[in-house]
């Protein structure tokens, strides 16, 4: 089966690189010309573990190109994923307009029958509005368009991963020859008959994958429904947080010990600076709205979005508290992006709390990993620094932002040399309290007993 991926975004490289190199041939298109050059020639334009083995190995093996010409690229397929983006309008909805293009598009250049895939997250009853787009708009009656929904629940930083060892693959289909053509699609991954680029000499045992076929509608509400629930379950444990500082509770020893009932989990119950990103908060916003739209009050989802809001105010409330005058005062922040193993800045705690920092007259030194280049685009005056002992020189508060696991083994004793004054709020609850005291600092984290320095001279 020849399978054409449109949108070369995030989604539209993990899905187009793992089909290929689960045996598929592929053809990837983009309507950003300089994007497909560069991909062309090798370039990955995004920071995602992994990708670039995957990708490379199913170019050389001649599985995966990448073509200018979306039309040529459309042509050859019997099967086309639309991955292209669906971005948070000014009110919040969903902005279709990338698919109504790629719909008219497929409508206009196709001499053959279609499956058409939505895979970009989008709001229910798009599908019904793709079919009609790709009926009215086509040129050759004879051109026959199914159209089928098949959401991706892959997280950034474990893409790879996540597409190779899902736990459901969502298929939803009006037609049985939907059905047979995307199990088709998936076999190799629901067989493990794929050379995983992840785990090396041989993937964990893991359960095979559920298929769940349903309607179009059920899977488009099932992705919203997903993410929506992950971020209920952030702002919950983030309420807790705030609880646990007024009642003297610790919420580390509060979210494990309710996590441990598996009708709960103890998976995205982390407290802290919330949750961001292209994905979380956006769903939920888009979610809101269509309930919304259609006389549903999802006021859960709408009291979820508020706390999440707030973290980013507590956070600057502890810095102040603890810093009193903000103006000129040195910042350090370790973690730009919106969660480890990704370059992705968008809708980052991280970018509104330097926002903050600079509103505030703050002198601010950031470092990330791997989100630097994408932040400096965002503040080109900041000072940045790959090294975070020289992000720690001389500040007045080290601020972690974002759970990278390098932070974690630091040199904590050097950093709090290299600080004028050793003070850590931890937007991430990611160091221990007991530890980071009897190193001298002052440390201030989320929903746990506050931690004060006791001697800063050893
Ligand atoms: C999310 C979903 O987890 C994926 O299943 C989904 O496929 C994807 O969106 C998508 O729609 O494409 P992602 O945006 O990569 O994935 O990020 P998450 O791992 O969900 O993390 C989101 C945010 O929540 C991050 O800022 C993270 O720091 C924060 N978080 C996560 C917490 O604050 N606490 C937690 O316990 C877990």
């Amino acid at each position: 089966m020849k399978l054409a991926v449109v949108g070369c975004g995030y989604v539209g490289l993990v899905t187009g690189s793992c089909l290929a190199a689960a045996g598929h041939e592929v053809v990837a298109t983009d309507n950003d010309g300089p994007r497909i050059a560069s991909l062309q020639v090798g370039k990955i334009p995004i920071y995602e573990p992994n990708l670039d083995k995957v990708l490379e190995s199913a170019v050389r093996e001649g599985r995966l190109r990448f073509a200018p010409d979306c039309a040529e690229a459309m042509h050859a397929a019997d099967v086309i994923f639309i991955c292209v983006g669906t971005p948070p309008t000014e009110t919040g909805e969903a902005d279709l307009s990338a698919i109504d293009n790629v719909a008219r598009l497929i409508a206009k250049e196709s001499r053959s029958p279609k499956l058409v895939i939505e895979k970009s997250t989008v709001p229910a009853q798009t599908g019904e509005q793709l079919k009609r787009a790709l009926q009215v708009y086509t040129r050759n009656n004879g051109v026959s368009f199914r159209v089928a929904s098949n959401p991706e629940f892959l997280r950034e930083g474990t893409a790879v991963g996540d597409f190779f060892h899902p736990d459901r693959i969502v298929v939803g289909v009006e037609e049985p020859e939907s059905e047979r053509q995307l199990r088709e699609i998936y076999r190799p991954i629901l067989d493990g008959r794929f050379r995983c680029p992840v785990h090396q000499p041989s993937c964990p045992p893991a359960a095979t994958a559920d298929f769940v076929v349903t309607t179009i509608a059920s899977a488009e509400l099932i992705k919203h429904a997903a993410n929506s629930f992950l971020g209920l379950k952030i702002s919950y444990a983030n309420v807790l947080a705030d609880l646990c500082e007024r009642l003297g509770g610790n919420v580390d020893e509060v979210t494990r010990a309710v996590g441990l009932d598996p009708r709960i989990g103890r998976q995205f119950l982390n407290a802290g600076l919330g949750f961001g990103g292209f994905c979380l908060p956006k769903d939920i916003q888009a979610f809101i709205k269509l309930a919304d739209g259609v006389g549903v009050d999802f006021g859960l989802l709408k009291e979820a979005e508020r706390v999440n809001k707030q973290r980013v105010n507590l956070l600057l409330d502890k810095v102040k508290k603890a810093l009193w005058v903000m103006k000129d005062k040195q910042i350090g922040v370790l973690g730009i992006a919106f969660k480890p193993n990704t370059d992705d800045i968008r809708l980052a705690p991280a970018v509104e709390v330097i926002r903050r920092l600079l509103a505030e007259g703050c002198q601010v030194r950031a470092t990330d990993p791997e989100a630097i280049e994408r932040a400096r685009a965002v503040f080109p005056d900041l000072y940045y620094s790959a090294d975070p002992y020289e992000v720690a020189r001389g500040a007045d508060a080290l601020l972690l932002l974002t759970e990278w696991e390098q932070f974690r083994s630091l040199d904590w004793k050097r950093i709090r040399n290299e600080m004028a004054r050793p003070l850590v709020v931890d937007g991430r609850n990611m160091l221990r309290p007991a530890e980071m005291r009897e190193l001298g600092f002052e440390y201030v984290s989320f929903g746990r007993p506050q931690a004060v320095a006791v001697d800063a001279t050893t």
